[in-house]
């Protein structure tokens, strides 16, 4: 099968990521202060309950809540019944016993955020296109949508088909389909398919972008993300202006100049080419990476490994967000023509050191060895959630937006 040959460099390159993010050399900022929110009470006394129960995004602060344990709350899946699910990520699959990280809900100060509806989501989608585009936790976020979604789609009404770049989840009754299209930096890179698994070989073409973006056209919803493969942690080899000599003759840019450089050019892309009355845009924010146990004071921790509750320390921020890159995406959202619709993930994310595939995971195509799994310190990947899980809360905001 294709897509098994796909997934090796894709862990390969977690592993890769983890180890350089490990050493510290990514992240340098101390990010916590910038970050305290305060609560305000008195505007949470004049809400009645009617008001909470009635949403409106538009007077929701999706970021400002606190994770509850509902030991009584299933997930619409696991990770045995979803049949679409990758081992990556299929963490009870792969030997972890705690369960606890499924039961968590995210209620917000404001209002409550509803439930993912798997049937109103189908009659939203009726004749129409979802695609998510982005590296692969979008992908995790585009499977996370489709376990929900099928669990009440029966067998034959439901058809998968999945090719290297672009994979396609239909729901034959509604003519709805739930894409991914793979494309890690949203522009044009030497390190799109294959993989290249050494980041200092990668060359970003920052102002290329067509190849990827003609599959984007028609599509009612794009859901877009890209942040983890920006921060390599070393400068990143970087193509723009015209240019005719395939991959020479790059500069050597900082992660945050590089990621402005590309991100304008799929803003300019979007401007152009997007009709906003017929396509709703959507951009996930970055999904933060827990390598550094003392970020949250677990002095004795390896990265996320053994974590098993959130951080409940409110406006807990640690050193796998960089909040440059994320000012780097709203000023860019900011001035663009066509509305963009933030799934803000980060702050809520931040809290759940718990959900991350840690060993229970494969590397390069295969599952962990028994010895590998005793090596969290090498091993466990902190970046990747495990489904059911944290992605699927990020689908219940794009769910209230929607
Ligand atoms: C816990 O989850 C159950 C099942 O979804 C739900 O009925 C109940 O209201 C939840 N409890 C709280 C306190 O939110
Ligand atoms: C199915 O949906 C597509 C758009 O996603 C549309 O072009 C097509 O006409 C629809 N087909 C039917 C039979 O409704
Ligand atoms: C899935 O892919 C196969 C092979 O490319 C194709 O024949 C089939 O029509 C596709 N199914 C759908 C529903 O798109
Ligand atoms: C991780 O958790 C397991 C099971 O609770 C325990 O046996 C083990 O000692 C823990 N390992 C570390 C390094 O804390
Ligand atoms: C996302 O939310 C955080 C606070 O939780 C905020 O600092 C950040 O600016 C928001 N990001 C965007 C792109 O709006």
């Amino acid at each position: 099968m294709k897509l098994a040959k796909g997934k090796l460099p894709l862990s390969l390159m977690a592993i890769i990521i983890s180890a350089v993010a490990f050493t510290g050399v990514i992240f340098t900022e101390d990010l916590r202060s910038l970050t305290e929110e305060k609560q305000n009470t008195a505007k949470k006394d004049e809400f009645i309950d009617e008001d909470k129960n009635a949403f409106n995004p538009s007077n929701c602060k999706m970021m400002d809540g606190k994770w509850v344990f509902n030991s009584s709350m299933e997930p619409l899946y696991t990770d045995k019944t979803c049949p679409y699910i990758e081992r990556q990520i299929a963490c009870q699959t792969n030997g972890r016993k705690d369960g606890d990280y499924r039961h968590w809900e995210w209620q917000l100060d404001d209002c409550t955020l509803p439930r993912f509806n798997p049937r109103l989501v189908l009659e939203k989608l009726r004749g129409k296109r979802l695609m998510f585009v982005g590296d692969s936790l979008q992908r995790g976020q585009w499977l996370s949508f489709v376990c929900m979604l099928q669990s009440i789609i029966p067998e034959d009404k439901k058809y998968m088909n999945r090719t290297r770049s672009l994979s396609v989840f239909g729901a034959k009754e509604f003519n709805a389909t739930v894409e991914f299209y793979w494309s890690p930096f949203l522009i044009e890179s030497n390190s799109d398919d294959p993989i290249i698994t050494d980041t200092t070989k990668r060359i970003l073409h920052v102002d290329c972008i067509t190849k990827h973006a003609r599959n984007w056209v028609g599509v009612d919803f794009l859901v877009f993300n890209t942040y983890v493969w920006w921060m390599s942690g070393h400068r990143l080899k970087t193509l723009w202006g015209s240019f005719s000599n395939g991959d020479e003759g790059y500069e050597e840019l900082d992660a945050a100049f590089a990621y402005r450089l590309g991100l304008k050019t799929w803003a300019n892309w979007v401007d152009s080419n997007i009709d906003p009355t017929l396509t709703r845009v959507f951009f996930t924010t970055m999904s933060p990476t827990h390598m550094r146990s003392s970020d949250w004071h677990n002095k004795k921790g390896i990265r996320c490994y053994n974590e098993t509750k959130p951080v409940m320390e409110r406006g807990h921020w640690g050193s796998g967000s960089d909040k440059q890159m994320m000012e780097v995406v709203s000023s860019i959202v900011e001035r663009m023509i066509v509305p963009v619709t933030f799934i803000n993930i980060t702050q809520l994310s931040e809290y759940r050191i718990d959900g991350h595939v840690s060993v229970y995971t494969e590397t390069g195509g295969e599952m962990l060895t028994k010895k590998q799994k005793a090596n969290p310190r090498r091993y466990a990947d902190c970046i990747h959630w495990c489904l059911p899980g944290v992605p699927d809360t990020w689908n219940q905001v794009l769910y209230a937006y929607l």
